[in-house]
């Protein structure tokens, strides 16, 4: 396949960004669409040029790391994917692919298609864990009975990795969908109880203080959303808060 790539190419945080072309050709339909970048890198280079920066890590949907806007979409056209997974069968020969950073205040751009997302790491930081006593005597967690639907809820909630599709899909640059998952997977289990009223107070305020928007029900977070993350727990994490902060 042949085609134009337009990348938004930024020098630094501070300094203005802009799409620029690049032609690529002999594109094979089974490659990855990192795999297609590291091809146009490798040209780049021999040709002098500086290299896209671009994240990725573990090239395999677990990281969370790939973070590319797709002609509009975060992780591109394909479903329940992240970009390191997207191939390119699903463009055709000749089509011209817009390729940017995921865009909101809070994910302020590194360089080129690499944006920060420690915003993410601070919200986690606030209470998206669970405290145990280390002393010797920790009680075995299979010795706490689970029921089996709010194990597999907090199972799909736990599958969050944290990439930042939802807040890049949403018009508010809300980051309620990766938030709800964080205070979900805790929430609904009984080892999450303990701190459950400080955690989402915790995680809610960090969030708003990072600039992320609100959200406003309109659910382009869940249809972009890697891992399928439901909508229903941004509405249990809003009953959580408001019990939490009734108490
Ligand atoms: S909720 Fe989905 S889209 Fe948002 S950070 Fe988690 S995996 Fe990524
Ligand atoms: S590189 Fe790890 S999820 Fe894509």
């Amino acid at each position: 396949m042949n085609l134009t790539l337009k990348i938004w190419r930024q020098k630094n945080a501070t300094t203005k960004g802009k799409l620029q072309t690049y032609p690529i050709s002999d594109v094979s339909p089974d490659m990855s669409f990192l795999e297609m970048l590291d091809v146009l890198n490798e040209e780049l280079i021999e040709k002098g040029e500086e290299p896209v920066v671009f994240d990725h890590d573990c090239r395999e949907g677990i990281c969370g790391t790939c973070s590319l806007q797709i002609n509009g979409e975060p992780h591109g056209p394909d479903r329940a994917i992240t970009t390191c997974q997207l191939h390119m069968r699903m463009f055709k020969d000749g089509d011209t692919i817009t390729i940017e950073p995921f865009r909101a205040a809070a994910f302020p751009v590194i360089k080129d298609l690499m944006v920060n997302r420690d915003s993410f790491e601070r919200i986690q930081q606030a209470g998206g864990y669970v405290s145990v006593n280390t002393s010797g005597n920790t009680q075995d967690a299979n010795s706490i009975p689970v029921q089996k639907n709010n194990a597999d809820d907090a199972f799909d909630a736990a599958t969050c990795i944290g990439c930042g599709a939802c807040v890049a899909a949403c018009k508010n640059a809300s980051a309620m969908l990766f938030t709800a998952a964080k205070v979900s997977q805790f929430a609904l289990l009984p080892q999450g109880k303990v701190e459950a009223t400080r955690r989402v107070l915790a995680m809610v305020e960090q969030m708003d203080k990072e600039g992320f928007g609100n959200c406003t029900n309109t659910g382009a977070c869940e249809i972009e959303c890697p891992k399928g993350i439901s909508l229903d727990n941004i509405a249990r994490m809003n009953r959580e808060y408001l019990s939490a902060s009734m108490k």
